[in-house]
């Protein structure tokens, strides 16, 4: 490989906390990416860990994310070029806000479930303060970072519970993780500097959507390579459930309802993929709509719905497949990635009889691999 292939290789991307991130398989996934990929679409992005590493192998970079808060980080990490929060942003983002009497979502819903009300009214001023951030990268870089401060701060790093504060009056529980009872505008302020370090420009004009994938990809054309890292269905796939207060606080709802004992949203967002009435119409509608993509990627979890055989024999109606495994050693990662369960990439490439003509020279390359 070229010197130059590695110029965007100290860009670190920052560790996410996120159910079934793939940020400790790149290595793994980068040796099935096919070579003279121009421009990459990471169709179901999450922390956005996967175009990032697009990014940085100089692709056109699509990412895309059904949830606001994940294309927030699209927009902070992968689409923006230059912006980074200086002291000026942070002046504005932690002042008095001339806004703050029109927001008190976190206070008026939060108080007393994941935050005490001092820190929940911090939040709303914080939030208040975003849209004054003169540029939209600007104030994705706050959303992202404030984002992952509450998956900081919040134990297990997720919000589909209610022992937030239980766990932040245990001295045992805070011995092991201080940031349970550290100000969240300290977490913000630790974690600022990895994500300014994370911006750059890779020369392409690169793009983040916060769209339903099905919605999506009949407006795309050009693509050379998708990699679909769904949901896996009947194994955590309720990211909705588990991120809610995430998407709430970037979306700021005035028009949800706030349900059970961790107030989630309702209604919901439609996945598709979330579900197993749903997920094999979907996928066979994911495949029909990715038709002219010529080369796929396929996260997977021997532990989902539909099984891999399963899954196999429907991918085989669209595409070549080759099966490659990674066993987890220990339970880290999430979205069934428990000790000895298996993550699964279908490596696709197009069956031959449809696309010698227009792709040839890239299968030929492919075959090379
Ligand atoms: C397994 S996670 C992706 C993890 C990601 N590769 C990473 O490294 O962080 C699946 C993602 O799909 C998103 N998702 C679910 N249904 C979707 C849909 N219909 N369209 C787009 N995104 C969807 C979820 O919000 C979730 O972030």
């Amino acid at each position: 490989m070229l010197f130059d292939e590695y110029k965007y290789f100290d860009y670190q991307f920052p560790e996410p906390q996120y159910l079934g991130a793939k940020h400790t398989h790149l290595s793994w996934i980068n040796q099935y990416i096919p070579k003279n990929v121009e421009t990459a679409l990471d169709a179901f992005a999450g922390s956005q860990s996967v175009s990032f590493l697009f990014k940085q192998l100089e692709f056109r970079t699509i990412t895309n994310d059904f949830l606001n808060f994940n294309n927030q980080i699209g927009k902070a990490l992968i689409e923006n070029k230059c912006n980074k929060l200086d002291d000026d942003d942070l002046m504005t983002l932690l002042q008095q806000s001339p806004n703050k009497n029109d927001f008190h979502l976190m206070e008026d819903i939060f108080t007393d479930v994941f935050f005490e009300r001092d820190e929940a009214v911090f939040l709303d001023n914080f939030r208040a303060n975003i849209p004054l951030l003169e540029t939209p990268y600007k104030q994705a870089m706050a959303f992202a970072v404030m984002n992952r401060s509450m998956t900081r701060k919040i134990t297990m790093g997720h919000f589909a519970h209610t022992q937030a504060l239980v766990y932040a009056g245990d001295p045992e529980r805070i011995k092991r993780n201080r940031s349970l009872i550290r100000p969240i505008r300290d977490l913000f302020l630790d974690l600022l500097p990895s994500y300014n370090n994370a911006v750059f420009d890779n020369g392409q004009d690169n793009k983040s959507v916060n769209e339903n994938i099905l919605d999506l990809l009949p407006k795309l054309s050009n693509i050379d390579l998708v990699y679909f890292d769904p949901p896996y269905c009947d194994s955590h796939a309720d990211y909705q459930g588990f991120y809610h207060l995430l998407e709430t606080y970037t979306e700021y709802w005035c028009d949800k309802e706030f349900v059970n004992g961790t107030k989630r949203y309702e209604p919901q967002r439609y996945s598709g993929f979330d579900k197993k009435r749903d997920v094999i119409t979907s996928f066979e509608k994911l495949f029909e709509l990715s038709g002219e993509i010529p080369y796929w990627l396929i996260s997977y979890n021997d532990r989902s719905y539909p099984g891999i055989a399963e899954f196999q024999k429907i991918i085989s109606k669209y595409r070549d497949v080759q099966i490659e495994v990674k066993t987890y050693q220990n339970g880290r990662g999430g979205k069934g990635s428990v000790a000895g369960s298996q993550e699964i990439l279908f490596v696709c490439k197009p069956k031959k009889q449809y696309f010698v003509s227009t792709i040839k020279q890239k299968e030929l390359e492919y075959a090379e691999l």
